[in-house]
């Protein structure tokens, strides 16, 4: 294997230790501003609350969606295998990891299609950087849906890892116009995604533009990428990775907290994955009252599926009946019902939302 290949598969191994080991989460992803309006007088029956949904044509049992985490080295192999027996077990949403390491180097492509394999009824999402998209044009698109025999293709967005990381690629330009021949070229629908900055209108506006299905906002609050990359430069050896340990602690600030984003971009279009910082089943409730069509986690996912099967049934297990709580206290019996609930939202997170935005939000 050669170095560049190397490095692109063992950061995988490190990104999931480190998230599993280090504190990487920062920031306030809005959620905490968001109060449900109390119905006392409910009027409907927790044990028949309807949690399906629909997404880009695919019916799904809830809107959970498994964010994207990981594949690309042997050691991520059986925590895909974890979750996407959890994806097909709750008739749920998944997305893999970036395929770029598998894509370099075909022997690793099992760390991904295990996914499948496991998950044979499962709405699966592909996932390549946009920086590779535009680097190796459709093909690489094409080579990661049939990896998965994806049901759609995210494109991530990562400049800010990519400005702290030793080995980032710092070159942002043409990547809106490779994403626009994408939605153009490929029968798969495309997805935009970011990891943990969010999108903002403008941003929202150029990917609908492009042609995108949907958008997954990955906004500020949860995993941050500077937090993650700052220990990996920390842990280093060499004296100029070192140097970029500072640049992350700086840039942990720096992103659109999700419930901010999650206004912004449903102003202009949807389908929307609400993501980034969305820890309990009451997020998932409150992002998708706010207008989300499902809502993404990584994070609280990890730990337990590098534990056990048990260990991550459990934990969405606790998330769907914290869900179904929220929904059952708002007078809420399927999901087209919640988005009618009336919310209260305080703070910095009001301040910041754009006055239309918050009458549309309010409406
Ligand atoms: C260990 C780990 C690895 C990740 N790898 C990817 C990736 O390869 N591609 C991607 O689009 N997002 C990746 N993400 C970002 C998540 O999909 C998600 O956007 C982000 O972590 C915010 O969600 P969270 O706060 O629930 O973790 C990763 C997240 C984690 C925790």
């Amino acid at each position: 294997m050669g170095d560049k290949k190397r490095i692109t598969s063992s950061r995988k191994l490190d990104h999931l230790r480190i998230c599993a080991e280090k504190v990487v989460e920062c920031g306030d992803s809005g959620f905490g501003d968001i109060r449900f309006v109390h119905n006392a007088l409910p009027e409907c029956d927790m044990g028949t609350i309807d949690l399906t949904t629909r997404f880009l044509n695919h019916r799904l049992s809830s809107p959970l969606f498994i964010s994207a985490m990981t594949g690309g080295h042997p050691g991520t192999k059986e925590v895909n295998a974890r979750l996407g027996r959890a994806a097909e077990r709750f008739g749920i949403g998944m997305g893999v990891g970036s395929q770029r390491a598998a894509l370099e180097n075909p022997s690793l492509e099992g760390t991904f299609s295990i996914v499948r394999d496991e998950a044979p009824h499962a709405y699966l999402v592909a996932n390549l950087g946009a920086v590779q998209l535009r680097d190796h044009g459709i093909e690489w698109a094409e080579r990661a849906v049939s990896m998965i025999s994806a049901d759609a293709i995210a494109i991530h967005l990562n400049f800010l890892q990519e400005a702290i990381q030793p080995e980032g690629d710092h070159n942002a330009r043409g990547c809106l116009a490779a994403i626009g021949e994408l939605c153009r070229e490929f029968r798969t629908p495309v997805i935009v995604k970011e990891t943990g900055c969010g999108i903002s209108a403008a941003t929202a506006r150029q990917c609908w533009g492009a042609g995108v299905s949907a958008i997954d906002i990955g906004g500020w609050g949860g995993t941050s990428w500077a937090a993650v990359e700052s220990v990996r430069a920390d842990a280093s050896r060499n004296i100029h990775d070192k140097r970029l340990k500072s640049l992350g602690e700086d840039f942990k600030i720096w992103g659109i907290p999700t419930v901010v984003s999650l206004a912004e971009v449903l102003a202009s279009g949807s389908p929307v994955i609400a993501s980034g910082g969305i820890r309990t089943g009451l997020d998932v409730a409150k992002g998708l009252a706010l207008g989300a069509n499902l809502c993404g986690m990584a994070l609280p996912l990890l730990k337990p599926a590098m534990e056990s099967d048990e260990a991550l049934d459990r934990t969405i297990d606790v998330i769907h009946q914290e869900l179904v709580a929220a929904m059952f206290l708002t007078g809420s019996e399927t999901l087209a019902d919640l988005k009618k609930t009336r919310m209260y939202i305080t703070g910095r997170t009001w301040q910041m939302i754009e006055k239309d935005n918050q009458a549309r939000i309010m409406r």
